[in-house]
C-alpha cells in the first residue's frame, strides 16, 4: 500500500490561530487525523471587533504551540508531513503574515513543498471533509468578510453568480448583535436570542429582493434594526427583533438561492445538481433548515460541512493542500499575503455607491 499523503494546514487569516493534519483513507476519502482551533474572542472582546493588530500579535504568540499541538495530536512525525499549506489570503495582510511566513519556513527546514491556500477556497473544499463530493457545485459562501454564490466548476475553477454589494452576512448578524448589546462575535448569540422570540413582530427590508439576480444586500437591515432598537423596551423586544431580523434572512437567502439554482442549472446543464453552504453562518441551524427544505422543493442535493467546519479552520486549509498536493500545484516561497483574492479573477467589484444591478 503506498503511503497517504500527509498536509499540515495553517490557517491565521483572521482572529484564529489554527492547524490540521490531514491525510486519506484507503478509499481516497480525507480523514482529519488533527484539527486545533485557538480563537482570540477574549482579545477581541472589548472592542467590539478584531484589532488587526492585537489580533497578529497573538497569532506570534500561539502560532508554534499550535502547530506542535495538531502535530503532536495526529500521532505522525513532523518528518512524515509531505506538504505545508498555509492561507495567503485574503483577510488582514498583518495576520495573513504570520502563518503565511511559518508555512514557508517550515517547509524550507523540511525540504517540502509548500502550498499557498485562498481561505475561501477553505470555506468552498470544507464539505469534502465530510461527504463525498465531485464538481461542479453551487455554493452559496456566507462569512464574516464575504457572502456570494458561486458555481464551482473544479479545483480553483470559480464562477460568481451572485454577491453582496454591500455588507457581508456574517457581519450584518455581528452588527445586529452589536445594536442588541451582545458581546461580539454575536452572530451566534443572534441565534440564541431568536429562538426565544416571535419572527412576526417586526417588519424589516429586504434590499434588491426584487432586482438584481442573486446578488445580496445586508446593509438596510442594519439601518432599519438601528432604528428600532432605540425603542425597546425590556429583554423580550430584543429578542422579538432578533427573530424578526432571522426570520428576514431567511426570506432574502431563499429567494436569491431559488434565482442561484436557476443560473446553475443554465450554467451546468444535464449535471447533478449539488448545492453547499458554507462559512461561519452556515451553523446558523434555522437558515440551514431553511435551504434544506428549499433544495428538497427544487432537487437540488444539499451538502453542508459539519458544524465545526464552518467557522475558520485549519482543515479546511489542509483540505486544499491535499487536492493541490495531487495535482502538484505548489507554490513558490515568494508567494505574497493577498488582503484581496477573488475567488472569481473575472468577477467584476460590485460594491459600494453606484453599483448597477
Ligand atoms: O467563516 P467565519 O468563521 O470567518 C470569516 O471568514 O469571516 O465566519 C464568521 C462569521 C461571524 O460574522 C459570525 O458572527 C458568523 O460567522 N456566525 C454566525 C453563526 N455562527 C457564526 N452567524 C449566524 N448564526 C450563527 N450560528
Ligand atoms: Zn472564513
Amino acid at each position: 500500500m503506498s503511503k497517504k499523503p500527509l498536509i499540515l494546514g495553517i490557517e491565521s487569516s483572521c482572529d484564529e490561530t489554527a492547524a490540521s493534519i490531514i491525510s486519506e483513507n484507503d478509499q481516497g476519502n480525507p480523514i482529519i487525523l488533527s484539527n486545533i482551533v485557538s480563537s482570540q474572542v477574549d482579545v477581541h472582546k472589548e472592542f467590539g471587533g478584531v484589532v488587526p493588530e492585537l489580533a497578529a500579535r497573538s497569532h506570534i504568540e500561539k502560532i508554534d504551540l499550535i502547530v506542535q499541538k495538531a502535530i503532536n495530536d495526529s500521532k505522525i512525525n513532523i518528518e512524515e508531513i509531505d506538504a505545508i499549506a498555509s492561507t495567503a489570503g485574503p483577510g488582514l495582510i498583518v495576520c495573513l503574515s504570520v502563518g503565511l511566513s511559518f508555512g514557508k519556513s517550515l517547509a524550507l527546514s523540511l525540504k517540502k513543498p509548500f502550498i499557498a491556500v485562498n481561505h475561501l477556497e477553505g470555506h468552498a473544499l470544507s464539505p469534502k471533509l465530510n461527504s463525498k463530493l465531485d464538481y461542479p457545485y453551487l455554493l452559496l459562501l456566507i462569512s464574516g468578510g464575504h457572502s456570494q454564490f458561486l458555481s464551482v466548476q473544479g479545483l480553483g475553477k470559480y464562477k460568481r453568480l451572485g454577491t453582496t454589494i454591500d455588507d457581508a452576512l456574517g457581519e450584518a448578524f455581528d452588527k445586529t448583535a452589536k445594536i442588541l448589546g451582545v458581546e461580539f462575535p454575536g452572530g451566534p448569540k443572534i441565534e440564541i436570542f431568536a429562538a426565544k422570540g416571535n419572527p412576526d413582530r417586526y417588519e424589516l427590508p429586504k434590499p434588491i429582493f426584487n432586482k438584481g439576480g442573486c446578488n445580496l444586500s445586508f446593509a438596510g437591515l442594519k439601518t432599519a434594526v438601528l432604528k428600532i432598537s432605540k425603542n425597546l423596551k425590556n429583554n423580550q423586544d430584543k429578542y422579538d427583533l432578533a427573530a424578526s431580523f432571522q426570520k428576514t434572512i431567511e426570506e432574502i437567502l431563499q429567494k436569491k438561492t431559488k434565482i442561484a439554482f436557476q443560473e446553475f442549472r443554465k450554467l451546468n446543464n444535464n449535471k447533478k445538481n449539488i448545492f453547499v453552504v458554507a462559512g461561519g453562518v452556515a451553523a446558523n441551524k434555522k437558515i440551514r433548515e431553511t435551504l434544506l427544505n428549499l433544495c428538497n422543493e427544487e432537487s437540488f442535493i444539499p451538502i453542508f460541512p459539519e458544524k465545526e467546519l464552518c467557522g475558520d479552520n485549519a482543515a479546511m486549509i489542509g483540505m486544499v493542500g491535499l487536492e493541490k498536493f495531487k495535482v502538484n500545484q505548489f507554490s513558490k516561497l515568494d508567494h505574497p499575503a493577498l488582503p484581496r483574492w477573488p475567488l472569481d479573477k473575472n468577477a467584476i467589484f460590485l460594491k459600494g455607491a453606484g453599483v448597477k444591478l
